[in-house]
């Protein structure tokens, strides 16, 4: 295989788990969305996930304060709002509106469920002990929801430079691996 130096600035774009995520949060009543792919599973249960959430975005001070927060996950239909989410920002943009997106409310906590995504995981902030460092926020998902009608969700996948892959074909194989 010839291989070729690959540039540092590109890494992220082999690594990016994905599914790009929308996490909604809300303050005084007002709702707001940010696309996100930097996250990562780091408990099965109670379910833990490790998000950077920049210190650039909005939504980072609102989770700060409030603590509470919605990961919703789209599929491909909705990929057109899920980017305009990502390049817009709630300071001065009502996002919701701007991008035909329904807040519903969650149970648990105080940020909206996007309703036209097929799951929507209510999360509370338990760490931030590399909010200062990292931008890393640790969350514990306190409720899940899912459309059972959605069988086989194509979700999207940030590859970078503005690049997604859609997910699509499924296999079994034998694993220890939950
Ligand atoms: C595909 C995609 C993925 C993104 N992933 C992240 C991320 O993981 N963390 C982050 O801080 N910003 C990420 N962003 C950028 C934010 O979504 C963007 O800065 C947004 O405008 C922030 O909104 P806010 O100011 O309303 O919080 C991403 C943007 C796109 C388009």
């Amino acid at each position: 295989m010839t291989r070729r130096a690959l540039p540092l600035s590109r890494v992220y774009g082999l690594l990016e788990p994905g599914p790009v995520v929308l996490v909604t949060t809300a303050r005084r009543g007002r709702p707001n969305v940010m696309t996100m792919s930097w996250h990562t599973m780091m408990e099965f249960e109670p379910p833990l996930v490790g998000c950077v959430i920049s210190n650039r975005n909005y939504t980072h001070g609102l989770l700060k304060a409030t603590r509470e927060c919605v990961i919703n996950v789209p599929s491909v239909e909705i990929a057109e709002a899920v980017v305009g989410c990502g390049n817009a920002s709630g300071a001065n943009v009502e996002k919701f509106r701007k991008f035909h997106l329904t807040p519903r409310p969650a149970t648990r906590v105080g940020a909206p469920l996007v309703e036209e995504c097929f799951a929507n995981l209510e999360c509370r902030v338990v760490d931030t002990r590399m909010v200062t460092k990292y931008c890393f926020f640790v969350l514990e998902v306190v409720k899940a929801w899912i459309d059972p009608a959605v069988k086989n969700p194509r979700t999207i996948h940030h590859l970078g430079n503005g690049h997604f892959m859609v997910a699509g074909e499924r296999t079994k194989l034998k694993s220890r691996a939950k």
